[in-house]
């Protein structure tokens, strides 16, 4: 059945423009388990933050699933932004990541995915992260290519009551990934200091 052109949700994310002011400092909490206590206020962050709707199984799936595929950021009590994975056999799929709109541009979507790429990399069974990405959510896409993302597959017809509605399939690498932390660490790694040389016997006269 068609689906009326009333219910079709056109969009607007933030437009990409480049960065003009420092990135302000704020105190920010990553440490909070998702849990049943706060899973209604990740639901309300969903809904300011996506055009689309989760539904009661979506969320009692996350707080059933492993803590750590859940990251929230909390600033003064407030949830402010957060980024919740599922694991896919070998792969972890980003199911939602999202900052409030006053908080944007301040590093936080930054912050909570290079953690859960830690989660990632700890995880040697896992190859690959991805995710789906709106055509037209160009901001996403600028923001996931700083994190070496690929654009991957385009599929058509992937929203039902959204405008444009095909995605983007961004993918990395996780072996990869890994490879080039080992090496930045070695490289990062103090050279290891000379053996201490013994003292020469005092001089007699
Ligand atoms: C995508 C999103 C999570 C980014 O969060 P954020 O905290 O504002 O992003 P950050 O401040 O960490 O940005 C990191 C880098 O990404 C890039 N970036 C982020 N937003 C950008 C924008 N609007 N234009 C251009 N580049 C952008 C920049 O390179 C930025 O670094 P810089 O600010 O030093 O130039 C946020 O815009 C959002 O919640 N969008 C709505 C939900 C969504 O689309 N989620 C993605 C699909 S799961």
């Amino acid at each position: 059945m068609a689906i009326p052109s009333s219910k079709i949700i056109v969009c607007r994310y933030d437009p990409v423009v480049e960065r003009h002011h420092p990135v302000p400092e704020l105190k920010v909490n990553y440490g909070v388990h998702v849990t049943e206590k706060n899973i209604e206020q990740l639901r309300k962050l969903n809904i300011a933050c996506f055009p689309v709707r989760y539904g009661e199984q979506f969320y009692r799936d996350v707080v059933k699933r492993d803590p750590k595929l859940t990251i929230l950021a909390y600033y003064a009590d407030n949830l402010i932004g957060a980024i919740g994975c599922r694991v896919e056999e070998n792969k972890l799929y980003i199911m939602t990541l999202c900052v409030l709109k006053p908080y944007r541009r301040m590093h936080i979507g930054r912050i909570l995915l290079e953690k859960m790429l830690e989660v990632a990399a700890a995880d040697e069974s896992l190859t690959e992260m991805y995710l789906n990405v709106q055509t037209s959510n160009e901001c996403a896409m600028a923001f996931y290519s700083q994190f070496g993302f690929e654009k991957d597959a385009e599929i058509r017809n992937y929203y039902r009551r959204l405008e444009p509605n095909s995605c983007f399939v961004l993918t990395k690498d996780l072996v990869a990934f890994r490879q080039q932390r080992a090496a930045a660490a070695a490289v990062a790694a103090p050279i290891a200091a000379p053996a201490p040389v013994a003292p020469s016997p005092a001089a007699s006269d």
